[in-house]
């Protein structure tokens, strides 16, 4: 029998990037879905689709995601986020299925100034950062069979991101600003989705929170510049501070995540960003 796995939020990057590598696995049947099809805030369809569906594994991309609005539309971000969380972690425990949450750097508020481990404090400096948190709660509270995976700045060729947005200002303006003054590590989410099904077919029983990014770190500045070098775009980059780009939602200084658990885990070589960032960019061509 094939593994099935249920992938919610099945349209938004990270879900696009799993269907873009399902069919290198024929022995897992996934099951895409997004709100249309199955919005995880609705308690009774969640558990109906359980139901009517045989799913091993789930993994939750589905997620409210817009850090500045989030601290506008609060109940929007809870209901997504948390109560669709434990939604989702009720519905797999009920079942017997195992839970992959996707989970963000931005539980942290940035104040280290070494990579996050699993174990540092969190402490989350706005709305879309806490809601995310409670959601971690909830999954742990409700899904004993869980992995959670914190992941940061992820980009890809599908939805949209940093990368894409660079792109399209590039072929507009002959200036741009970009704060340098975040630190972070970008990560490609087809890289991501791969790490995703690895641990799906390595199927151990470690459930645990996990970090996984691509390996490295920069400013947003700093993958700015490489992404218009790269693409031999010679615009202007001003690297400017977060204080003088006014954002409702304050951000980590610093969200380096620590991956070595993950990858002594479940045997990952992480690739660097800037292989990974060329990829993406030759799918983008
Ligand atoms: N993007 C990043 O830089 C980043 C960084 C760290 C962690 N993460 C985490 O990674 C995961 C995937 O992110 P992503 O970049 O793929 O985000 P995304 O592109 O915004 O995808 C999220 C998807 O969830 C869907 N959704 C929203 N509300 C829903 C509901 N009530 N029921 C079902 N689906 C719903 C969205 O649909 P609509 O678009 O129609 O609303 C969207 O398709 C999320 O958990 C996110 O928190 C992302």
């Amino acid at each position: 029998m094939k593994t099935t796995i249920l992938v919610t939020g099945g349209n938004g990057q990270l879900g696009q990037c799993i269907q873009s590598i399902a069919k290198q696995f024929p022995a897992l049947s996934f099951l895409f879905v997004d709100k249309n099809t199955l919005d995880i805030t609705i308690e009774k369809n969640v558990l109906e689709f359980f139901e009517d569906h045989h799913i091993h594994w789930c993994i939750n991309c589905a997620a409210y995601t817009a850090v500045d609005h989030a601290e506008e539309n609060r109940e929007l971000a809870h209901q997504v986020n948390v109560v669709g969380a434990r939604n989702i972690a009720n519905a797999c425990h009920w079942n017997g299925s195992k839970l992959i949450q996707i989970s963000t750097d931005f539980v942290f508020d940035g104040k280290k100034s070494l990579p996050y481990k699993e174990t540092d404090c969190v402490n989350p400096l706005g709305i879309y950062g806490r809601t995310k948190l409670n959601g971690e709660v909830e999954v742990k509270k409700n899904c004993p069979s869980h992995f959670i995976v914190r992941t940061s700045w992820l980009y890809s060729e599908f939805g949209n991101n940093f990368m894409k947005t660079m792109l399209r200002l590039g072929s507009e303006r002959d200036q741009l600003s970009v704060v340098n003054d975040q630190i972070g590590s970008p990560t490609y989410a087809v890289d991501l989705a791969e790490a995703l099904i690895q641990i799906i077919q390595l199927d151990t029983d470690n459930y645990s929170v996990y970090h996984y990014s691509n390996r490295g770190h920069i400013s947003w500045f700093d993958f700015a510049k490489t992404i218009f070098e790269q693409t031999n775009n010679n615009l202007i980059l001003n690297p400017i501070l977060s204080r003088d780009y006014a954002t409702l939602a304050e951000r980590p200084k610093y969200s380096v995540l620590d991956t070595t658990k993950i990858s002594d885990e479940f045997a990952l070589e992480i690739p660097f960003w800037r292989d990974s960032l060329i990829c993406a960019l030759s799918k983008v061509k």
